[in-house]
C-alpha cells in the first residue's frame, strides 16, 4: 500500500472529515474509512461489498472492465499456456515462480501428502450414498481438523505450511473419494508417479479390476480446468475463509466453510446448474424460449455460465477454457453432442441479443468447464468439487497472507438496522 497526498472529504451536516486516500499498485484507488465511525459517528452502508476493498493483498489481481486476471503479476492466459497447476500454486503461495529445484521439491512435497489417513474411509462411510458430493466434502474437510491436530496452530508458521501443504495434497483424494462412495465403487488410492491432474482423473475414473491409462490431452484438459480456477481475488468463498479465519479458526474448519460458500448456484454451483440448464433446454428451437425468461423481471430464472461480478467484457479464463473445450471435444469426436450444439447456439443467440450487451453478460468460465467435464464423464454433481479442489490453493494462500499479516483483526461489519426499536416484553396472555 503506497501512501499517498491524496485524501477525501466528507461532509456530513457543517461537518467535514477527511479520508485518506491510498493508491495500489494497480486498480482504482481506495477510501480509507476505517476511522469513520470513531470521529464521525456513522458507517458506511455497503451490501454485497460492491465498493470495499476488505485487505490489502498481493496474490491475485483482475481489471474487470479490460478483462485481465494476473496472479501475482502474472497473465492468466500465458500460465494456462506455458505453466501447470502445480507451478502456479507455488507462485500462488510463494509470490515468485519456482526454479527447478524448488519445483520438485514443492511437487514431491504436494505427491507425498496425497493420502488421507486410513481412519477417514470409515467417516466417508456415515454419509448416505445419494448424498451430494459437496456435502461430503464440507463434512470431511471440516473433519481433517479431527485427524491433522499437529497442523492447526496458525500461530506456529510450519504448522501452516503443512497444513497448506496437506490441503492442496488431499482436497483431490476426498473429492475422487466422495465421488466413487457416490457410485458405489471402491476407493482408489493415490499414484506417486502420476502427476497431479493425472492422479486426480485416475482416483475418480479407475477401478481395481483393470488398468486406466490417462490420456494426456484429457490431463492437461484437467490441469488447465485446475489452473484457471486457482484463485480469483476477494470472491465469495475466498472472503469466507478470511471471515472465519479472522477469529482464530484452524485451517481446515476455514477451508470447509469456503467450500460451503462455493457450492451455491451464484458461485461455483453454476457449472452445475449451467449444464443441467443445457440439458433442460435440450434442443437449440428451446432457447428463445429460455432466453425470453431470463430476460423477463418477473422470472428468477438466470442463464448460468453468463454475467460476473467483475468482468463485465469478458471473462479471461473463459477464453481459454473455451479453447481447450474445442480440444477435448476434438479429440473425444462428439462433435454432435445434443449439449453442446445447445450450448453453441445459445451463447451466439445470447450474444446478438442487446439484453445480455447492454447489461454485460458474457459467458464466464463455468460456461465451458462444464462443457469439458461432461465429455470427461464426470457427472454434473462433481463439477463444483473440482472447483473446490482447483480453489484450495487460492483459499489457502489469501489464509496464509492474511494470518501473517500484522493488521490482522477479526472481520465483524456493522449494519444498517431497521427493526423495531426498544420495547418492553408483552406476557404471552395478553399478545
Ligand atoms: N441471466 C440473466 N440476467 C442476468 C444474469 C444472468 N445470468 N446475470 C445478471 N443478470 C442481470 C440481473 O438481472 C440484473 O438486471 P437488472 O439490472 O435489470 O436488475 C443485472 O444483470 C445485474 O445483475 P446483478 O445480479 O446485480 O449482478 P451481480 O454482479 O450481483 O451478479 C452473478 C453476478 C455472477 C451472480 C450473476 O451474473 C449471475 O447470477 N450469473 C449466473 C450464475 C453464474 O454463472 N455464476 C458464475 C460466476 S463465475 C464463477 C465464479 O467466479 O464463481
Amino acid at each position: 500500500m503506497t501512501d499517498t497526498t491524496k485524501s477525501a472529504t466528507l461532509t456530513i451536516g457543517d461537518k467535514t472529515y477527511e479520508l485518506p486516500i491510498y493508491s495500489p499498485t494497480a486498480g482504482p484507488d481506495v477510501v480509507d474509512i476505517r476511522k469513520l465511525y470513531g470521529t464521525a459517528g456513522v458507517f458506511t452502508y455497503d451490501p454485497g461489498f460492491t465498493s470495499t476493498a476488505s485487505c490489502d493483498s498481493t496474490i491475485t489481481f483482475i481489471d474487470g472492465d479490460k478483462g485481465i486476471l494476473l496472479h501475482r503479476g502474472y497473465p492468466i492466459d500465458q500460465l494456462a499456456e506455458k505453466s501447470h497447476y502445480l507451478e502456479v500454486c507455488y507462485l500462488l503461495m510463494n509470490g515468485e515462480l519456482p526454479d527447478a529445484a524448488a519445483l520438485e521439491d514443492f511437487e514431491t512435497r504436494i505427491t507425498r501428502h496425497t493420502m488421507v489417513h486410513e481412519q477417514m474411509h470409515n467417516f466417508f462411510r456415515g454419509f448416505r450414498r445419494d448424498a451430494h458430493p459437496m456435502a461430503t466434502m464440507v463434512g470431511v474437510v471440516g473433519a481433517m481438523s479431527a485427524f491433522y491436530h499437529d497442523s492447526t496452530d496458525i500461530n506456529d508458521e510450519w504448522q501452516r505450511e503443512v497444513a497448506a501443504m496437506r490441503l492442496i495434497a488431499k482436497v483431490p483424494t476426498i473429492a475422487a473419494m466422495a465421488y466413487k462412495y457416490s457410485i458405489g465403487q471402491p476407493f482408489v488410492y493415490p499414484r506417486n508417479d502420476l502427476d497431479y491432474a493425472s492422479n486426480f482423473l485416475h482416483m475418480c475414473f479407475s477401478v481395481p479390476a483393470e488398468e486406466y491409462h490417462v490420456d494426456p490431452i484429457l490431463s492437461r484438459a484437467m490441469d488447465r480446468i485446475f489452473t484457471l480456477h486457482a484463485d480469483h481475488e476477494q470472491n465469495a468463498s475466498t472472503s469466507t475463509v478470511r471471515l472465519a479465519s479472522s477469529s482464530g479458526a484452524n485451517p481446515f474448519a476455514c477451508i470447509a466453510a469456503g467450500i460451503a460458500c462455493l457450492w451455491g448456484p451464484a458461485h461455483g454451483g453454476a457449472n452445475q446448474a449451467c449444464l443441467e440448464m443445457l440439458k433442460e433446454i435440450g434442443t437449440p428451437d428451446r432457447i428463445p424460449e429460455f432466453i425470453g425468461r431470463a430476460k423477463d423481471k418477473n422470472d428468477p430464472f438466470r442463464l448460468m455460465g453468463f454475467g460476473h461480478r467483475v468482468y463485465k467484457n469478458f471473462d479471461p479464463r473463459a477464453t481459454v477454457m473455451k479453447q481447450s473445450a474445442d480440444e477435448v471435444l476434438d479429440l473425444l469426436g462428439i462433435e454432435d453432442n445434443p449439449i453442446l450444439q445447445v450450448a453453441k447456439e445459445l451463447e451466439r443467440q445470447a450474444l446478438e441479443d442487446p439484453y445480455f450487451a447492454d447489461k454485460k453478460l458474457f459467458p464466464n468460465v463455468d460456461f465451458y468447464s462444464g462443457i469439458i467435464l461432461e465429455a470427461m464423464g464426470f457427472p454434473t454433481s462433481m463439477f463444483t468439487p473440482i472447483f473446490a479442489v482447483s480453489r484450495t490453493v487460492g483459499w489457502v494462500s489469501q489464509w496464509k497472507e492474511m494470518i501473517a499479516d500484522p493488521q490482522n483483526k477479526i472481520g465483524r461489519p456493522r449494519q444498517l438496522y431497521l427493526g423495531e426499536t426498544q420495547r418492553d416484553y408483552v406476557d404471552i396472555e395478553k399478545r
